[in-house]
């Protein structure tokens, strides 16, 4: 057969027949042939059937050519991978081979005919490659004449050793980098220059030894740096030996079963075994306290292991995440540094806490007291571990464990404040999730096609195309697409939403693992913290009251999903199963304004600003843009939380429809709605309720975030005045320091919240304040709407940025 009619041919039995597979598997790939990755199943074999060597799926249209357990059989998305030729450089889903040149060079060519990776085996030998062959044992190995090994994939190994492979000082183990992403990882087995095998974290910037445990000598690790043969082997049966004297043989030694060894992407290397019709179970593991495993938690931050749950971590006190996807990048300091500035600073212990490393020299028979002042003398100093009268400062916090075990605890050095400081909660799903996937562009390099090539695609190309728009006109019909808004984005709006959908009961349950851990109780409802199938963190909130049919929840609860704005809170769906009823919203990292309002590290003057801004662009949307009216009844700071950005979203928005209290019509509210402090006369005095109830509670918001004192309680009671109304003593509290005639800057400095220590723009203050005290006017007439309120504030942000002034 031609060249041309070959391809002809192919074309026209995929159109016949789009569904059959030119499966081919083979034991042998000779010279001048190839494996392609765009027949599925073209793989190589061993001969006993227990390997196959293919192109195997890393991401989305992303490839790399592996070696895999093919006996019992898998399906090609969870099969157990040993060993990737170019598991940093995937190839394209389409045209991409792994092809034995003629010359003797293995190479991998992908779709845009760049060679990914190759043996180079054809210039360097003279002897001519014969055959390409998987061996039993699972390796992959080229040979020439005579039989002779010219490269064989046992000397190149990725993250497992399999049996009867030799592991020498050229060929260290790389983990992969998690669970689902292949290519290389931080962690490293390996022969050191002492000739002793070892684990090495090696990070972006930090590397450290970690196995055998970095303070014993080699003796008392039982092993010896005076053999610099430095070879180690696995075999068959379970009998692990090197020449750095660790020897040990599996728990199940002796069994006729599969074995690898593998570093895992946690850092721990682990022998596995498997027999037939079973699943891997470890048979050794080089630590068994996950959290000595150097590098999960990145600086600033501290492992925590749990039998049940597995390992996390969590961030040191006055500490927060540095990267929501990443751990390894640890948290930062919610404070500047102490060498920056001269700050009053306290330490807070935590017990059972260790950093391992990077002490400012070590001190012994120190009383804590002195331990605490040579702390302070250095402004570097981040705290210390205080052990039996041995005193340890920290310059950096790295290798954190918080743990029951642990003896002793941390001292952190942190900025003197009323409040106390809070360990943060312990997400353990948080380590399981892989990073973003690889998506590779799903284009190939285009063959010089022939006439009638070109005609019969021409032809595929028109059939597809009607067929796509015929898919597209069905799809706008059934899903009615409304025109895009013109100049939307800088609105604030985004696109419509995309995942809005319906979750089981059951999926809920184990996403927020039995419903343990509460984040949050609002209006209506517990909230809980979940994390979904998909990896995604979310907030699912449980709705007490079911008095309501599934259809008309449906109704109101598909307008709220409907709403999109960057200021409120996306929800992402529901959960309707008999008396249930949940809502899933997304998570916000830093939690709701109320407890940044209360923790001791304070907003910034500008963040504070940006909440200001766009919680009232979140309100104006809901009142003035949305296709029907959406009260929120219930603005305070509870129900304002803001992302890693500290921007703000509204939350709580439209609950008063889901929970069906009776008669959303402007008037006639059946019950008081709201809460204490932040509520707007209308409720008291049965007005008619308009949506400047929300103004209100908005300027009373306003109120707090510029004073730092809650309506409720809290800080107020040197403030004095009557207890009949909350907001009204903080309201009147303002005006009177605002009207006593003293030059501005005084009243100011009075009201400002000191925890601001003085550094906030004047004007700003005055403009906030301003717009507060117009919130809050008991005439609702008097009250701005929310996009005056917008207006307001955007008008004085743009001007320039005033003075800043410190106290
Ligand atoms: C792989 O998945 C298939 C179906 O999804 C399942 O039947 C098979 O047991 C799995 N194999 C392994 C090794 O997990
Ligand atoms: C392992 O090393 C030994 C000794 O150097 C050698 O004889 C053997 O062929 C090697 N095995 C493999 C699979 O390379
Ligand atoms: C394990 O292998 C070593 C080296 O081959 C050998 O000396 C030792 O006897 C073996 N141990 C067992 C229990 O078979
Ligand atoms: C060094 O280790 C190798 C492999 O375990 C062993 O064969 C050899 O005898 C050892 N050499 C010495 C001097 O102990
Ligand atoms: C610790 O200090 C006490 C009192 O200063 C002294 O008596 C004791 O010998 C010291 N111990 C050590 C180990 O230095
Ligand atoms: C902390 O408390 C002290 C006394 O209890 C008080 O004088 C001071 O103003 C408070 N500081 C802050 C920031 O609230
Ligand atoms: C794996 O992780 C690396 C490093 O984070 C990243 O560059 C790569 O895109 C990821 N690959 C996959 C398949 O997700």
């Amino acid at each position: 057969m031609d060249a041309m009619k070959k391809p002809l041919l192919l074309l026209f039995f995929s159109l016949v027949f789009p569904f059959s597979l030119t499966s081919s598997v083979r034991l042998t790939l000779r010279e001048g042939s190839s494996l392609s990755v765009d027949k599925p199943g073209d793989t190589l074999v061993s001969k006993d059937g227990a390997f196959a060597a293919g192109f195997y799926p890393v991401g989305e249209n992303a490839y790399c050519f592996a070696i895999w357990f093919s006996k019992p059989s898998c399906s090609i998305h969870n099969c157990t991978v040993v060993w990737m030729a170019n598991r940093d450089h995937p190839v394209n889903g389409r045209s991409s081979k792994l092809s034995l040149r003629k010359n003797g060079d293995l190479v991998l060519i992908d779709a845009d005919r760049t060679v990914v990776w190759a043996t180079s085996t054809g210039s360097s030998s003279g002897s001519s490659v014969k055959l390409l062959q998987l061996l039993d044992t699972g390796n992959l190995v080229l040979r020439g004449t005579q039989n002779v090994v010219l490269w064989q994939s046992f000397d190149s190994p990725t993250d497992t050793l399999l049996p009867l492979q030799n592991f020498t000082r050229i060929t260290p183990l790389v983990s992969s980098r998690s669970k689902n992403n292949f290519s290389s990882g931080y962690y490293r087995l390996y022969f050191d220059n002492d000739n002793l095998l070892r684990l090495l974290f090696d990070g972006p910037k930090i590397t450290s030894v970690y196995w055998p445990d970095p303070w014993l000598n080699s003796w008392d690790a039982k092993r010896t740096s005076y053999n610099d043969s430095r070879v180690a082997m696995l075999d068959r049966y379970g009998n692990f030996t090197s020449s750095d004297d660790l020897k040990f043989l599996t728990s199940d030694y002796g069994a006729k079963v599969q074995r690898r060894l593998t570093v895992d992407y946690d850092g721990n290397v682990r022998v596995y075994s498997r027999s037939e019709g079973q699943e891997w179970s470890v048979s050794w593991q080089a630590k068994s306290d996950p959290c000595t495993i150097h590098g999960t938690c990145g600086p600033n931050s501290m492992c925590t292991y749990h039998p049940g749950e597995g390992r996390s971590c969590i961030c040191a006190l006055g500490y927060e995440r540095e990267d929501l996807s990443d751990w390894t990048k640890g948290c930062k300091a919610k404070f500047n540094s102490f060498c920056d500035r001269k700050v009053e600073t306290e330490f807070v212990e935590l017990p059972h806490a260790d950093f391992y490393g990077y002490d400012k020299g070590f001190f012994q028979n120190y009383t804590l007291e002195m331990c605490k002042k040579l702390c302070l003398d250095l402004c570097n100093c981040l705290g210390f571990q205080y052990k039996h009268t041995n005193c340890y400062p920290k310059l950096l916090l790295l290798n954190g464990q918080y743990s029951p075990g642990v003896d002793g605890g941390i001292h952190f050095r942190l900025p003197k404040s009323n409040l106390s400081y809070k360990l943060p909660r312990i997400e353990y799903a948080a380590l399981q999730c892989p990073a973003n996937e690889v998506l590779l562009p799903r284009t190939y390099v285009k063959r010089k096609e022939s006439l009638a090539i070109k005609i019969l695609l021409l032809f595929v190309g028109a059939i597809a195309g009607t067929e796509a728009i015929v898919v597209l006109t069905v799809w706008r019909f059934l899903h009615g697409t409304r025109p895009e808004k013109g100049g939307a984005h800088t609105d604030g709006y985004h696109a419509g939403p995309t995942g809005f959908r319906q979750f089981t009961y059951d999926e809920l349950k184990k996403a927020t693992r039995n419903f343990s851990e509460e984040i949050g109780r609002g209006s209506g409802g517990i909230v809980y913290k979940a994390v979904l199938s998909d990896c995604r963190v979310a907030a699912v909130k449980r709705l007490n009251e079911a008095n309501q049919g599934e259809n008309e929840f449906l109704a109101e609860v598909s307008t709220i999903g409907n709403l999109n704005h960057m200021n409120l809170i996306d929800m992402w769906g529901y959960c309707a199963e008999g008396k249930h009823r949940l809502l899933i919203y997304e998570f916000m990292e830093h939690g709701s304004l109320a407890e940044n309002l209360s923790s001791p590290t304070e907003l910034h003057w500008s963040k504070r600003f940006e909440i200001a801004l766009g919680s009232a662009r979140g309100l104006a949307y809901l009142h003035e843009e949305c296709l029907e009216w959406v009260l929120h009844c219930d603005v305070k700071p509870q129900n304002i939380l803001l992302d890693s950005t500290y921007q703000p979203k509204v939350a709580d928005f439209g609950l008063s429809k889901i929970l069906k209290r009776k008669g959303l019509k402007n008037s006639s509210f059946s019950r008081i709605r709201g809460t204490r402090g932040y509520m707007a006369p209308e409720w008291v005095y049965n007005m008619p309720i308009t949506s400047k109830v929300d103004v209100y509670s908005y300027g009373i918001v306003l109120l707090e975030l510029v004073t730092g004192r809650s309506p409720t309680g809290g800080g107020l009671a040197n403030i004095g005045g009557g207890d009949e109304n909350e907001s009204k003593r903080l309201t009147s509290w303002v005006r009177e320091r605002k009207r006593t005639e003293v030059p501005t800057r005084t009243w100011i400095k009075e009201i400002v919240d000191p925890r601001l220590t003085g550094e906030y723009d004047i004007r700003m203050v005055e403009v906030l304040v301003a717009l507060a005290l117009q919130c809050v006017e008991e005439d609702r007439d008097a009250r701005p709407t929310m996009s005056q309120a917008v207006e307001m504030l955007l008008r004085y942000g743009d001007e320039d940025k005033g003075e800043m002034i410190a106290a």
